[in-house]
């Protein structure tokens, strides 16, 4: 099973990706937790691009074949092999990651970004994925450490504001594979909840593949 964690910045992916790994270990599920950009030797090495402050001159199409890059490297040398095995992967961000900032955010052509997103891919689609939202103050406020948000510009509030309302675009899309997870709430509720969906979604599964048996 193939679980990504999606949302604004800010929103509590990493956290709740990290503690939710834990959990299933520790409920005896053998766990790939990883991310994106990254996960795979190539793939850190092209986040450290994507990363890197000094790369101003990065064009849009770049950035967004970098980003596809790393993601082809990461389907096929880590992701597939483990869901192969059996094992549960968790994913702090995938493939909708890219439709929400360079589409929604950035304004980039949607159904070019599909196409691409699905050549990267190999058209490895998630089976659950988790919306962790937040407000978008809220979000930005915690990426900024606390820090007063009101320093951040007009221009960083209506871009996360895009890419909020394309999350809920994709999710309406697809509704059977998101689930929305209110991240404003203190970490530990949000964690109960991010546990009760994934834990009914593999009972779910079990039903099934007994049925099919
Ligand atoms: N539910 C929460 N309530 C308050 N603070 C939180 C909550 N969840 C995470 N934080 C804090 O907010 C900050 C951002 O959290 P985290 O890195 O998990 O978000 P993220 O979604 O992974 O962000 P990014 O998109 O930038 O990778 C961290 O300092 C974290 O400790
Ligand atoms: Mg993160």
């Amino acid at each position: 099973m193939f679980i990504t964690l999606e949302g604004p910045d800010g929103s509590g992916k990493s956290t709740q990706a990290q503690r939710l790994a834990e959990f299933l270990r520790q409920q005896g599920c053998p766990v790939l937790l990883t991310r994106e950009p990254g996960g795979t030797p190539i793939g850190e090495q092209v986040r450290g691009i994507l990363n890197n402050l000094d790369n101003t001159a990065m064009h849009p199409r770049t950035e967004i074949l970098l980003f596809q890059a790393a993601r082809a490297q990461h389907v096929e040398e880590l992701i597939k092999p483990h869901l192969e095995k059996g094992d549960l992967v968790v994913c702090d961000r995938y493939a909708d990651s890219t439709l929400a900032y360079q589409g929604y955010g950035h304004q980039v052509d949607l159904a070019v970004l599909r196409q691409v997103v699905e050549y990267a891919t190999g058209g490895l689609k998630p089976d659950l994925t988790l919306l962790l939202d937040v407000d978008s103050e809220v979000g930005l406020n915690r990426r900024a450490g606390g820090g007063d948000w009101n320093r951040l510009d007009a221009y960083e509030l209506a871009f996360h504001i895009r890419v909020r309302e394309g999350y809920f675009q994709l999710m309406k899309a697809e509704p059977q594979r998101w689930v929305l997870i209110d991240s404003n709430q203190p970490p530990d509720d949000v964690q109960e909840k991010v546990r009760q969906v994934v834990m009914a979604r593999i009972e779910k599964r079990k039903s099934q593949i007994k049925l099919r048996d």
